[in-house]
């Protein structure tokens, strides 16, 4: 049996994400807590098949909920997320425009080729995504990091709400 791999994000790679770096600062001093952890299926579990578990704790930095990173893949190739546990949700950029699609146990979403993609915890508890994938897609971290998602997701009294914040280089409005 091969091991899966796990990858842990800690506040630090969030670094030049989130709309408060002070807030930031501040949790990564405090013990700088995994955000989410990201175990990947060996490869050749099926013929140019990934499949990876997401696990977003629950969090903010500042009132921007904990996320993860956001990533385009390279190669333009779909993807599909299976919500297995809390309730969360996708920001999707196509570089002009963010839509958001809330994502509960069961729900399915797709991810079109070429866009960015970024998962929220909104819930109480851990949010938790099944992903599969094209192997080999090329996650290209860049690009979301330059232009932003369009969107932040921001705790609101008990629940959350979903801010339009534009894409940097573009006019918005
Ligand atoms: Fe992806």
């Amino acid at each position: 049996m091969t091991d899966a791999r796990v990858d842990e994000i800690r506040a630090s790679d969030l670094r030049g994400l989130v709309a408060d770096p002070r807030a930031l600062d501040a949790l990564v001093a405090h013990g700088d807590p995994v955000v989410y952890r990201v175990v990947t299926a060996p490869g050749g579990l099926a013929d140019g098949v990934g499949l990876a578990v997401t696990t977003i704790e629950r969090g903010s930095v500042g009132d921007e909920l904990f996320m993860t990173r956001g990533h385009v893949h390279r190669d333009a190739s779909a993807e599909t997320y299976v919500c297995t546990e809390g309730v969360g949700g996708l920001l999707l950029s196509d570089g002009a425009r963010a839509e958001w699609i809330e994502l509960r146990p069961g729900d399915v979403a797709s991810i079109p080729g070429g866009r960015a993609h970024r998962t929220v915890n909104v819930g109480r508890e851990r949010f938790s995504f099944l992903a599969v994938f094209e192997l080999g897609a090329g996650n290209d971290y860049e690009t979301v990091a330059k232009r932003g998602m369009g969107a932040r997701v921001l705790r609101s009294g008990d629940g959350y709400r979903v801010v339009d914040t534009g894409h940097a280089g573009r006019a918005t409005g």
